[in-house]
């Protein structure tokens, strides 16, 4: 029914913004799905909802990621001048092929499945130190507490940030969550965005300066020696993608962690299932990814005319791949709305596809995969005390909660 045009009626289809779409998503994913699957918003771009079509537009060569092109229509030239934008703009998750290429290779070897199974012992005493600490209390934001401890541990380790200074960004991370959402920011959510990125810049540069003199065996000193060998990474690059590994590193885990932990105790059949058999928990993590992903939304620019599931797409419009919508496709999976722990042949789409596929995927479904079995394990009885109305961040791109409060 794409000659329907839904988005004129009183109630848009889509708003990214909604607080019902930030609190439950799928009911306006399956709207979406069934009346109008590659749907024109009148916010200036399409958005794609049905499994078959975000997995094409996300391997097909002739979307790219246009990322100046992209937030000048978007948003204005000017914004491409703000400071958020500009370091925004050297991520890698915003290059196409070859700056791209170039830049995910310098750091794909730290990510390897060999290299983050390595990383498995480790994982699991976080895990068990973060436990330790909060057993005995009795109760636990599942969030702050938990869920949190455990990415930013590891991510910090392989960046070779000292511990004792770990806490004085961190503010800057959040501040910047929403520039993800596909809609532009008030003058007041931009001047925080500018901020926290500003600060998260600063102490990089200054923990550059300390690897350059005192060279660890870290991610970060091995991007400051190809920085200083000139051709492989500019200074501004090198900055903004240790940023980004730093966000992408925790704030996704985190959320697979706590929306993880919420579904299995709305679903209470499935976590005695898991809780009688351990062995079902990495699977278990694939299909909470595909359940209530943490990531909602990536985004490709169509680099020529190109027909997306019957629908044309012209050169230069902005194609929003509903991750979480086509994770609960029909045509994908039966009865997609519900959680099943057993599932088979469950592959998420949640870490997105093609040359941009998630760097972290592995590490990411380690960290979930030791944090769940761990905490079944060892803290059984555990309760969570807003099951029916959590608390989520208001941002849309990254799905999480802002506190999950549990007792035993
Ligand atoms: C890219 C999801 C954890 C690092 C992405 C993309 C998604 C995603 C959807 C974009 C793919 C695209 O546009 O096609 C997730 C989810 C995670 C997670 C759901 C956890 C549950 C991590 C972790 C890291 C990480 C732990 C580690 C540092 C990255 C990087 C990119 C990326 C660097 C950019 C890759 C590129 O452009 O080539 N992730 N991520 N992510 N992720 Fe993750």
């Amino acid at each position: 029914m794409n000659g329907q045009s839904p988005s004129t009626a009183a109630e848009p289809l889509f708003n990214p913004l909604s607080p019902e779409l930030i609190r439950d998503p799928y009911p306006f994913y399956r709207r979406l799905r069934e009346l109008d699957p590659v749907h024109r918003s009148p916010l200036g771009f399409y958005v794609s909802s049905r499994h078959a079509d975000v997995a094409a537009v996300l391997r097909d060569k002739r979307f790219g990621k246009d990322y100046a092109g992209r937030i000048a229509r978007r948003f204005g030239e000017q914004m491409l001048d703000e400071p958020a934008y500009r370091i925004m703009g050297h991520w890698m998750l915003q290059q196409d092929p070859p700056v791209h290429t170039r830049l995910r290779g310098l750091v794909t070897k730290a990510f390897t499945a060999r290299a983050v199974e390595d990383m498995r012992p480790r994982i699991q005493q976080i895990v068990d130190d973060a436990l330790d600490r909060v057993i005995p209390e009795g109760g636990m934001d599942v969030i702050e507490d938990f869920a949190f401890r455990l990415p930013i541990t590891v991510i910090c380790e392989m960046l070779g940030i000292p511990e004792d200074e770990r806490s004085l960004f961190f503010a800057g991370a959040r501040a910047s969550g929403r520039l993800l959402d596909p809609v532009p920011l008030s003058r007041q959510e931009l001047d925080e965005a500018n901020g926290g990125m500003k600060v998260m810049a600063d102490y990089f540069e200054r923990l550059f300066e300390f690897r350059r003199r005192s060279p660890g065996d870290d991610l970060t000193t091995h991007l400051v020696h190809a920085e200083e060998e000139g051709s492989k990474l500019s200074s501004e690059e090198l900055t903004a993608n240790v940023i980004l590994l730093f966000g992408a590193g925790h704030e996704t885990t985190v959320n697979l962690i706590g929306n993880g932990l919420l579904a299995l105790h709305r679903n209470r059949d499935q976590l005695d299932k898991l809780e009688a058999e351990p062995s079902l928990v990495a699977g278990a993590v694939e299909e909470l990814l595909r359940y209530d992903s943490s990531v909602q939304v990536t985004g490709r620019v169509a680099l020529e005319d190109v027909t997306v599931g019957g629908t044309e797409v012209k050169a230069g419009e902005n194609v929003l791949c509903l991750l979480g919508a086509a994770n609960r496709d029909p045509d994908a999976y039966a009865e997609p709305d519900r959680l099943d722990v057993t599932r088979t042949n469950v592959r998420p789409l949640s870490f997105g596809g093609g040359i941009h596929f998630c760097l972290g995927a592995q590490l990411a479904r380690i960290e979930a995969e030791v944090a769940l079995a761990t905490v079944l394990r060892r803290v059984p009885d555990l309760e969570l005390e807003s099951i029916d109305n959590p608390d989520w961040r208001p941002t849309f791109v990254l799905r999480g909660l802002k506190t999950l409060p549990a007792r035993w």
